[in-house]
Formats: structure tokens, sequence, C-alpha cells
């Protein structure tokens, strides 16, 4: 992110890819290096915004439209941004996410109906920064999917879309890696966990 002095790494993919998993590992790797990295997660990352995350989470899948969702989410990620992510970046300190502006772009903006030019819009008014570097997991969402529902957190208003649901998200994540390509890298998220990790620590330690 312009004007900070550590680095801002973003974690993206479909329910279940092993996103959590794989922010967690890599904040370890980087405190092994010597760094000092805030481990955070969207929707959430700051109290107000975690009491956001529960509106959004929680519930019936109709329970918002669309252009509601995507006002949910970004209120919750100013929030996050304010609270959090820019105060730890001024600090010096590097920030791994756990999601962050391409989930809306892709759950809110490509798979129900055309809303991207008012996903844009908002973020561009009321967030307006990227990530350094995006690792966009990539998966078989038919796996994925028994992975996420298997986890049963009671947080599964998302996954409840089911597997079409999940196919266009995957391909939503992969055409956003093409399009911002200087900031993503796609990581083979079917491999095991440890090969995983090691790929994205590998990717991480040469924008370090
Ligand atoms: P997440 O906490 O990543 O779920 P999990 O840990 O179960 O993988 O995110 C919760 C859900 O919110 C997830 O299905 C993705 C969705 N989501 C959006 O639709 N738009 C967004 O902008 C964000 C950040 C998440």
């Amino acid at each position: 992110m312009t004007d900070a002095l550590g680095l801002f790494i973003s974690l993206e993919g479909i329910d279940g890819s092993g996103k959590s998993t794989q922010s967690r590992r890599l904040a370890e790797r980087m405190r092994a290096w010597g760094r000092d990295p805030v481990l955070t997660r969207e929707p959430g990352g700051a109290p107000g915004a975690e009491d956001i995350r529960r509106l959004l989470v929680e519930g019936d899948p109709a329970r918002w439209s669309p252009e509601t969702e995507i006002l949910l989410f970004t209120a919750a990620r100013r929030d996050h941004l304010e609270r959090t992510i820019r105060p730890a970046l001024a600090s010096g300190r590097d920030v791994v996410t756990d999601r962050f502006a391409d989930s809306t772009r892709v759950y809110q903006g490509t798979t129900r109906g055309d809303l991207r030019a008012l996903v844009d819009t908002i973020h561009a008014a009321a967030i307006g920064v990227e990530p350094d570097l995006t690792l966009i997991l990539d998966m078989d969402p038919a796996v994925a999917l028994e992975r996420g529902l298997a986890r049963s957190s009671g947080e599964d208003r998302f996954e409840e879309f089911g597997l079409d649901f999940q196919t266009r998200l995957r391909a939503g994540f992969l055409a956003l890696a093409q399009e911002a390509a200087a900031r993503c890298v796609v990581i083979d998220a079917m491999a095991a966990p440890e090969t995983v990790a090691a790929r994205i620590a590998e990717v991480v330690q040469t924008r370090l």
C-alpha cells in the first residue's frame, strides 16, 4: 500500500480453499523470519467490523440483497482499514489478511448479477487501497465445498449457495488474477498444506 512501511498481503479464494490455515502459517513463517505481522481477516478484523460480520455470515442466504451486501462488506472493510490495517502498516508491521476487497469484487461483483461497476465505485470512494500482494488459493470447488461444510461453524450462509456458486467464484478469482496480474499470484491449493505453505512463503520472500 502506498505510503505504508509494512507489506500488505491478502489471501483470497473460494470457501474452504484453506485461506485461514495458510494465513496463519504465513504469519508464523514471517515471525520466524524476524518480522512482526498482524494476522487479520474479513469480514471483521476490528471490533466494529466483527459486529458487522455477524450480520453478514449468519442467517438466511437471501437475508440481504447483493447491493446491501456490498455496502455492509465495505463498511466493515473501512472500519478494518482505519482501526487495524493502516495503524499496523504505519508502524512498520506487515499485515496478512484472510480476504480483502477482491472478495467483494468476486462474491458480490460478478457472481450475482453484474454489480462489478457498483463495487468499484464504492471501493474507490470508501477504501481506495489495494494489497501489495494477493495470493489467490485456487482449488476444485467440489473439494472445497466439502471442506467448508464439514467445518459447520454456523457461519455457512455463503457456502449454502452451493457448488454452482463456488464454481463461478473460482472463475471470478482466476479472471481477477489476470486483471490485476501485478499484485496477484495464483497458488495451487489442492496440494498438501505443507506444500501450499512452502509455495506461499517462497512468493512472499521475493516481495520482502
Ligand atoms: P470467511 O470468513 O472467509 O469464511 P470462511 O472462514 O468460512 O471461509 O468469509 C465469510 C463469507 O463471506 C465467505 O463465504 C465469503 C464471504 N465474503 C463476501 O461475500 N464478500 C466479501 O467482501 C468478503 C470479505 C467475504
